[in-house]
């Protein structure tokens, strides 16, 4: 973990409330791994005081990408950022999804829900690596809410998208799209971040077909380096459950440690 101050806004571009920033930050780009995330300043002022967690979106040598969607102040002054700007980013954080040699040759769903899309470019782009036959699943409200459909399609991975209201391709959940998939020929792996509800219901579909699954958890964060206890949930451990701090513990978890009646109501 390290604190970039000197990180720079290199460039910018938005869709709606969607932005993709991109970071020049030679440190956090060479040391994050897919699932980790930053916590970012959004003003220099002490409003709004904490910072912000956001998923590494993609990483490489001269620095990181992050994808969000304004949901309050701090995400909305981020949105106004110009290129050139400084940023104030401690990362990369957490403990990301597993990328390893076992799964070369193996079929992997990454699953993104609306936001939840973030950690998913860079985890596919390192599992291809790996020599995984990824299949990126991507679903939002309307075709509005699925803006980096272009940035997978050119980046040649196998994507399929569902809209809820039938704007852009498949007609409804993106869960019921990957239950479509799985009955035709269950991946090896699955991977996903999105909204509690779509998690729950991709645990629950893995769980029958015999998936392992890895699924990236959001909680509020107060600091998101595990001194602040602002994060826990209810994790699996040894035959029962304790409280595991978000932040630190994970964000990813696989999905038999997750409590999953606490979430996704
Ligand atoms: C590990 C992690 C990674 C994340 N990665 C991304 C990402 O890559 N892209 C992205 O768009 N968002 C991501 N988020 C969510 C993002 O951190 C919140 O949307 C952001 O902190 C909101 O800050 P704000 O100041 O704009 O809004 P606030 O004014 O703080 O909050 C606006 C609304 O969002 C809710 N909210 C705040 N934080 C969260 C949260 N963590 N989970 C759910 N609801 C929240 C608040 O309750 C409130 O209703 C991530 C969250 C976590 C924990
Ligand atoms: S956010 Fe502070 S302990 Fe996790």
């Amino acid at each position: 973990m390290l604190i970039d101050r000197n990180a720079r806004l290199r460039e910018t571009r938005s869709w709606g409330d969607y932005r993709l920033l991109g970071i020049d930050s030679p440190s956090l780009g060479r040391t994050a791994r897919p699932g980790q995330f930053v916590m970012i300043k959004a003003a220099e002022g002490a409003v709004p005081l904490l910072r912000r967690p956001l998923s590494v979106h993609d990483a490489g040598p001269d620095g990181i990408e992050l994808f969000f969607k304004v949901a309050g102040r701090g995400t909305a002054i981020l949105a106004g950022k110009r290129p050139g700007d400084p940023l104030d980013i401690v990362g990369p954080l957490g403990k990301g999804f597993t990328v390893s040699g076992a799964l070369n040759g193996k079929r992997v769903f990454c699953v993104g829900g609306g936001r939840g899309i973030a950690p998913l470019f860079f985890l596919a782009r390192m599992l291809a690596g790996a020599g995984a036959r990824v299949t990126v699943f991507y679903g939002g409200r309307t075709a509005a809410d699925i803006p980096l459909k272009d940035k997978f399609e050119k980046a040649g991975f196998e994507l399929l998208c569902s809209t809820d209201d039938g704007s852009h391709g498949f007609a409804g959940l993106v869960t019921d799209l990957v239950g479509r998939e799985i009955g035709r020929g269950k991946p090896d792996h699955l991977c996903a971040c999105g909204p509690d509800p779509m998690m729950k219901a991709l645990a629950s579909k893995a769980r029958e077909s015999r998936v392992p699954a890895e699924f990236s958890l959001e909680s509020v964060m107060g600091c998101g380096i595990g001194a602040c206890w602002g994060c826990v949930h209810r994790i699996k451990s040894g035959g029962g459950e304790e409280w595991t701090k978000i932040c630190e513990d994970g964000p990813v978890f696989p999905g038999d440690r997750i409590a999953w009646t606490e979430w996704g109501t």
